[in-house]
């Protein structure tokens, strides 16, 4: 191998393509291996990473792998699943039990390469189920967590130094994971020994040599929706084959947000990019074939089908053959998708639909983003020249407004509550707030998996900090709860009660000006460049008397989008929130979610 390279191995956690990334950021080249890859296939590495996964180690799940890997001269580090993967091939022994999400505080072993420069406590990312009881005999504990209601001690890093074999419990790839960065260069530098030679500047040649060889002398239709990683790719496309054989296309598809289109072709005119921009009115179209769904999956997937057919007639109106279609998907979109050979489908994003899959497969579809997370987009952005108003804009989902307003055929999806609602009631009383569970669910994501669990409703005037641990606690003790949003309003309700809605403009006309007035709120406030992104989310869910919905806000701090956590908002911005929004037509509730992810997402569908 030309460069000092690392293989990390896909067990399918949302991860492992993170893992590779962070390891690239430091100028080491990473590549995915699957677990099943023949032993030969580690020839040349100079060390190896295990990734997560969303099976269980404790019940055997995916535990027919190349146990041949542990035989090899190189170092081994593994992650959560293969943490425990690794303490159990070494002579030690797992549980299914003592599980942990959220923030955790890592006591580490002084003066251990791995944890060097850094302090004896760090703040870790913890995602698990199964836990390390016991450790084989060449290992030795390098790190620990306290945890659980009775704050028992729990193995959160092992390693046998002899061996150069290593586990984390916690997610050092993720930010949230404050010194995670320097953890995995130190065991790439300190332990693997490695030497930093990629960069971006060479991935961006790089690029663009494999778009000029993929498209020959054919075209590219892109799907333009004005968005950061659309406009990139646009950019990007341009360079690589020329303005005259790139085609832009952006379809106002009736889930965008207010006066967006308009904005958006003014953008793309302003850059230069009006050569071959083509504009569509399709909003009847989608909306008509999104009537009376309500499923998440089932909404997502319309909507992605729409894009292929609406894209198709397009291309025969204006004559377009030949082409390939361009999308400007990035990574996060395909591995949350279930796009890596072993990982769980969280969402279909809408640019992973089936019919996208086939052409994919079919080598018709140009996606030159589709390795980076949205930071290295912005990143390489600013090397194409791309102005800094659109590189900062908030990511904003392919299906729009249509997985921020939740639909219900008015059914009180009230299983279990009976069971958990004394327990809810009193975990919740221990903070100071009340609590109710509510009748309709939101995705999510648990240790890797699909989550699609019922919300928690708390009122209560609380410290942040106090609300934040309420919370992690009820996320993590409560059975079927994903999430937990803050009533703004002053009372909490004797009720809350589900009621029938659909996809209907009038419902998205409300959404549209309930998100303008937070954007242009944390705009003045001065708070928009902090916050990663905050959807604006309706929800067919009456928390007064009165009929109405409630409107939900969701401002978090991210960094790559595989992780969040809620931001805090000004009382006097939220004062302003509550006056405008709960004047808009039918809405009577407002709350600002809570939640991290995990164990939520940042789009509740
Ligand atoms: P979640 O909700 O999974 O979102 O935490 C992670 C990031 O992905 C965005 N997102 C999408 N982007 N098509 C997209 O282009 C989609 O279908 C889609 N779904 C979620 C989301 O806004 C967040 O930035």
């Amino acid at each position: 191998m030309q460069h000092d390279t690392i293989a990390v191995i896909d067990f399918g956690g949302q991860y492992a393509h993170l893992i590779a990334t962070k390891i690239r950021r430091q100028g080491v080249r990473a590549e995915i291996r699957q677990p099943d890859d023949a032993v030969d296939a580690f020839d040349g590495y100079r060390g190896i990473i295990i990734s997560g996964s969303p099976s269980l180690a404790s019940r055997g799940e995916d535990s027919q792998y190349t146990k041949a890997i542990y035989d090899l001269e190189v170092p081994i580090l593994g992650f959560c699943f293969g943490h425990q993967e690794l303490a159990r091939h070494c002579g030690g022994q797992i549980e299914h039990g003592g599980r942990e999400w959220g923030k955790a505080d890592l006591h580490t072993a002084a003066g251990h390469p791995l944890f060097r420069g850094l302090d004896a406590v760090e703040p870790v990312w913890m995602s698990h189920f199964d836990s390390v009881v016991s450790v084989g005999p060449d290992f030795e504990e390098i790190g620990h967590t306290i945890s659980g209601e009775a704050g028992e001690h729990r193995y959160a890093a092992i390693g046998s130094d002899s061996l150069r074999r290593y586990g984390f419990q916690f997610h050092p790839e993720v930010d949230d994971t404050l010194h995670g960065d320097e953890m995995i260069a130190n065991f790439v530098f300190e332990i693997c020994k490695c030497e930093a030679s990629w960069s971006m500047e060479q991935f961006l040649d790089e690029q663009i040599e494999r778009v000029r060889e993929h498209v020959g002398d054919r075209s590219v239709f892109l799907l333009a929706s004005g968005g950061v990683d659309s406009t990139v790719a646009a950019v990007l496309l341009g360079r690589a084959i020329g303005p005259e054989r790139l085609h832009l296309l952006h379809i106002d598809n009736g889930l965008m947000r207010l006066h967006e289109s308009v904005d958006v072709l003014r953008m793309f005119t302003e850059s230069g990019l009006d050569r071959n921009l083509h504009f569509v009115d399709a909003s009847d179209t989608f909306l008509e074939s999104l009537e009376g769904l309500v499923e998440p999956e089932a909404k997502r997937g319309k909507i992605g089908d729409t894009f292929v057919d609406v894209f198709q007639s397009e291309a025969r109106r204006l004559g377009i053959t030949h082409h390939l279609l361009g999308q400007g998907p990035i990574y996060p979109d395909t591995i949350e998708t279930g796009g890596t050979k072993r990982s769980e489908t969280i969402k279909t994003h809408h640019n992973r639909v089936p019919i996208i899959q086939e052409m994919i497969e079919a080598g018709r579809v140009v996606e030159p983003l589709a390795d980076l997370y949205k930071v290295e987009v912005r990143e390489l952005g600013q090397r194409l020249g791309i102005d800094q108003q659109t590189l900062s804009r908030h990511p904003f989902p392919g299906p729009g407004l249509g997985v921020r307003l939740l639909c219900s055929n008015g059914t009180q999806d009230t299983e279990g509550f009976e069971t958990i609602e004394p327990q809810l009631e009193e975990l919740a009383a221990r903070f100071g707030l009340k609590a109710t569970p509510l009748p309709i669910r939101s995705v999510g994501v648990k240790a890797d998996l699909r989550a699609y669990e019922h919300p928690v409703l708390l009122s209560g005037d609380v410290d942040w900090p106090v609300l934040i641990d309420a919370v992690s606690a009820i996320t993590a003790q409560v059975p079927g709860i994903n999430r937990c949003v803050w009533n703004l309003e002053a009372h909490h309700p004797a009720r809350a009660t589900a009621i029938e809605a659909y996809v209907t403009r009038e419902r998205l006309d409300v959404l549209r000006k309930a998100d303008a007035i937070v954007m242009e709120g944390l705009r003045r406030f001065g708070l928009y460049d902090d916050v990663w992104q905050c959807p604006t989310v309706l929800v067919p869910l009456s928390l007064t008397d009165e009929p109405g919905e409630t409107v939900i806000v969701r401002p978090i701090r991210s960094q790559r989008a595989m992780t969040a956590t809620p931001v805090e908002l000004p009382p006097e911005l939220i004062g302003e929130l509550r006056d405008q929004i709960l004047k808009l037509d039918g809405i009577t509730g407002l709350a600002l979610d809570v939640t991290s992810k995990p164990p939520g997402t940042i789009e509740w569908e």
